[in-house]
């Protein structure tokens, strides 16, 4: 196992020369040069599994958190974590050594999107990944939810954009209200056109250019333009979701646009708009970015950022584009509070244009669970096991347990919460209040709580994700997690109960039991939990959740008549539907 090596991984080690650096005299590496070795790193790693050449179509949200100087060691790692059709998930992990002191850093990650093309430039179908070890499987099943992340993204954004157009009026693009008194400028004073010629060494076998090329082109622009708002140098701090929507060829020209869509205390986001052209060609929009700069150090020692100077819109399209900019501010904004969510607070507020996120967030804590390896058995009896396991400040316990039916049959009964009161003992009752979409909805369950002083009972506001596998190697996954409901306030006649974590994995198996994992993640500081130790009966003591025993499931689907050949009968049916 030690020697074990996922066969999609490259490894790339670079030296940061000063030729690698940026105009902000501090020997840092430039962000354009990072993105260009990550870019050829994931293509290399794409193209191992694809054994044909592979194009960039998109990379998700990057932030640059730390700065890498002169003299340290980029280190880019990058796999492939699944293959879709003709596109595959590229994870890129980059890590700083410094050779002096020998210290080693996490820096940022990120996802890129690759399609691989055949000999004749055509979309190429692809054989699927097999992950081995826990990291690989979980990244497995989140690759798929980062997925639907990304085809809901454009929709999310209009609609938040249109929401804040609709209920805001020009305030809006200017958020804080306290004035920021250095000033106003056009953002037509901080646009850029820029051109630059496609030659072989921008290119990859294809004659196209690497999509890392074409980021590095558009920081560089990016970076003079938000230079030219604060007349200093500002830091770039992260890019927005890139899409590449169509190749460019050695010898198109490629025009980079580039102005600034609005300002916030000490942020603004730079927009920027890629088109190409042959000679004599028609002029395609290649891909538009987002780059967000943080606002230059102030010089009079107090060590703080600058405050930027508003911009003065003086068209509409000036202001879509800056009620665009604030839909993504918020999205991100958003993206990072349910990333650092953690600790006492643990039902985050929903809302219907961040839900995608919402939803990830939900399954991903519940796959991390699982990948969790430092499990301790805690009892083992009548065929299920219950393990415990300490996570950071979490206490996570899980449950595990054979069954001999279809995995689709125990998901459909457990998707089902309407039969939920066969199985949950605790269950008074449960109410959809929303249906999200067709996996995922948002339940109002009451339920009994045994504490001994207990004077009423609980409720809990929760949202639940539920996944059929799309491919043999994904599991039937239903994950649970508080939310607020501005419209479900807590009621005076039952204890609102907030719950982190829990949910059901359903796994196949090659013989004829399927293997059910339930497990649940708690804040340590919730209770007395630990010292209890019976997961179960603490689980269902405090009123949080309970999972269902397999004796009752067993029971329910056998006296709904799943007869042997029934059975084979929908396991023939699962398995070609896939
Ligand atoms: C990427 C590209 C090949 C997609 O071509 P297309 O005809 O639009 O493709 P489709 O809509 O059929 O999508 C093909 C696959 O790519 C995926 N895809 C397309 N655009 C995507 C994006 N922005 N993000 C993630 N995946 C994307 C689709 O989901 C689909 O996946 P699947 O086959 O695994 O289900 C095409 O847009 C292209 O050539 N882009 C430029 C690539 C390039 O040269 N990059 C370097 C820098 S310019």
């Amino acid at each position: 196992m030690d020697s074990y090596k996922n066969i999609t991984e490259v490894e790339m080690n670079q030296l940061v020369l000063p030729s690698h650096t940026n105009e902000r005299q501090e020997h840092c590496l430039s962000g354009g040069q990072l993105l260009k070795w990550m870019d050829a790193a994931a293509c290399l790693s794409a193209e191992k599994h694809a054994r044909t050449s592979c194009v960039t179509a998109s990379m998700d949200e990057l932030y640059f958190d730390q700065q890498i100087y002169v003299g340290q060691v980029v280190n880019i790692t990058a796999r492939v974590n699944r293959a879709f059709h003709t596109s595959m998930e590229v994870g890129v992990r980059i890590r700083v050594e410094d050779l002096l002191s020998g210290e080693i850093r996490n820096v940022c990650k990120a996802f890129f999107t690759f399609v691989a093309l055949d000999k004749n430039h055509q979309k190429q179908q692809l054989t699927p990944v097999v992950p081995f070890t826990e990291e690989e499987k979980s990244q497995y099943a989140l690759a798929n939810e980062r997925r639907r992340m990304r085809i809901q993204y454009p929709v999310n954004l209009r609609e938040l954009a249109k929401k804040q157009n609709d209920q805001h009026d020009n305030e809006m693009y200017t958020p804080e209200s306290e004035t920021r008194s250095n000033g106003e400028i056009a953002p037509v004073n901080t646009s850029l056109e820029s051109v630059e010629l496609v030659l072989p060494p921008h290119a990859n076998h294809h004659q196209t250019a690497f999509g890392g090329q074409i980021m590095a082109w558009m920081v560089a622009a990016c970076t003079i333009t938000a230079t030219r708002l604060c007349r200093s140098h500002p830091q770039l701090e992260a890019v927005d979701e890139v899409k590449f929507r169509g190749p460019i060829k050695v010898g198109d020209r490629v025009v980079i646009k580039t102005m600034v869509n609005n300002t916030y205390d000490v942020h603004m986001e730079v927009g920027c708009r890629v088109e190409a052209y042959s000679i004599g060609g028609e002029v395609r929009h290649v891909n538009s970015a987002f780059l967000i700069f943080a606002a230059p150090r102030r010089t009079d020692g107090r060590g703080d950022l600058k405050m930027l100077p508003r911009l003065m819109m003086e068209t509409d399209e000036q202001k879509r584009r800056a009620f665009e900019a604030m839909a993504r501010k918020r999205l991100r904004f958003e993206r990072e509070q349910i990333r650092k969510s953690v600790g006492p607070v643990i039902a985050i507020p929903w809302n219907q244009c961040i839900s995608q996120l919402l939803n990830f967030n939900n399954i991903e804590a519940l796959v991390k669970l699982y990948q969790l390896t430092k499990w301790q058995e805690v009892q083992s009896s009548k065929g299920v096991t219950l393990s415990k396991c300490e996570s950071g400040n979490h206490l996570c316990v899980k449950a595990s347990y054979s069954i001999h039916l279809p995995a689709e049959v125990i998901f459909t009964l457990l998707r089902n919460e309407k039969a939920r009161k066969e199985w949950d003992p605790l269950l008074i009752k449960v109410q959809v209040i929303k249906v999200v979409d067709d996996d995922d909805e948002i339940l109002h369950m009451v339920l009994q709580n045994k504490m001994h002083n207990a004077t009423k009972p609980d409720d809990v506001v929760l949202l639940v994700s539920r996944r059929a596998p799309c491919d043999g190697r994904d599991h039937f996954t239903i994950a649970y997690r508080s939310v607020v409901l501005t419209t479900l306030p807590p009621y005076p006649e039952y204890n609102r109960k907030e719950h982190l974590c829990s949910g059901l994995l359903i796994k196949e198996t090659e013989g004829e039991e399927e293997i059910i994992e339930g497990g649940s993640q708690y804040c340590l500081d919730i209770g007395k939990f630990q010292a209890e130790c019976g997961p179960f009966l603490s689980c269902s003591k405090l009123g949080f959740f309970t999972f269902p025993s397999h004796e009752l499931i067993d029971q329910i689907l056998r006296s709904r008549e799943f007869s042997t050949v029934k059975k084979e009968k929908m396991r023939t049916v699962a398995l070609e539907g896939h």
